[in-house]
């Protein structure tokens, strides 16, 4: 089992592929969560806790997957006025966790980061959705598309002093270079080859994202809706490895 929440990250380069594969909860309260998990036994190390399952009364578990050394991703996209952000960070760091979203606007990464504090709690900035694409960013009244966006947010990121980026697999080469290497890049719109893409628009599979240079993957729908979740977790890590060797 790998080291829980509070331990301190290893480099980049070193993250074995199965801790690279984080699940995402997608469920509606604690007890559809906690079966899901005992179904993925140690198949899976990493779990996100999003909005779906901490609005129905999940956040507990946060602390609880930490005791049983899974590590926790708080995906609650933050963004209110920096006061708020920063005292509701400093909440969250309680909590256990190893990754916090906020959306990647200037003043809301700033206020995480100082919110965080000294907790092991890092920050992920969130550029585009990878719902989004250019049309839709356009009617959200964003005119510079998907790629320019993606690319200003992560400029602002590393001034603003967060640890890394939630982004679409299909933009981390360019990003990288932007951000250096000290940056974590996190990437759902994850699908196997022939899995069904639901809302997602930006989508890269499991071994296209790792070649991109993504250090962590995010994936729900293809792990927890399939007939064996277990076995698709253990088939993406497997694609994962390889797709490490090779890189
Ligand atoms: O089921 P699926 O693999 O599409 O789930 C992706 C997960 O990643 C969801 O929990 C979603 O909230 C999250 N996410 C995303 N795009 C972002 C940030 C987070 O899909 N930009």
């Amino acid at each position: 089992m790998s080291a829980s929440s509070a331990a301190a990250p290893v480099s980049r380069q070193q993250i074995p592929a199965r801790d690279r594969l984080i699940v995402a909860l997608d469920v509606p309260d604690v007890a559809a969560a906690r079966a899901m998990t005992r179904r993925l036994g140690d198949a899976v190390t990493f779990y996100k806790i999003g909005m779906e399952l901490a609005y129905g009364g999940g956040l507990p578990l946060v602390g609880e997957l930490a005791a049983e050394g899974r590590q926790v991703f708080v995906d609650l996209k933050l963004h209110d006025i920096s006061n708020t952000v920063e005292k509701a960070t400093a909440r969250i760091a309680g909590l256990g966790g190893r990754f916090l979203t906020v959306h990647a606007y200037p003043q809301t990464m700033r206020a995480a980061a100082r919110g965080r504090g000294d907790s092991p709690l890092q920050i992920l900035g969130v550029t585009v959705m990878t719902s989004y694409d250019d049309a839709e960013l356009l009617e959200a009244g964003y005119a510079a598309g998907v790629r320019d966006t993606v690319a200003l947010r992560a400029r602002q990121a590393r001034e603003a002093g967060v640890d890394g980026l939630v982004l679409s697999a299909g933009e981390t080469a360019e990003i990288r270079p932007i951000v250096g290497d000290g940056m974590l890049l996190v990437t759902p719109g994850i699908r196997p080859a022939g899995a069904d893409v639901g809302d997602q628009k930006r989508v890269v599979t499991p071994g296209q994202a790792i070649r991109n240079g993504a250090d962590y993957l995010v994936v729900g729908r293809p792990v927890t809706g399939a007939a064996d979740p277990r076995a698709a977790a253990e088939a993406i890590v497997a694609e994962i490895a390889a797709a490490l060797e090779a890189r």
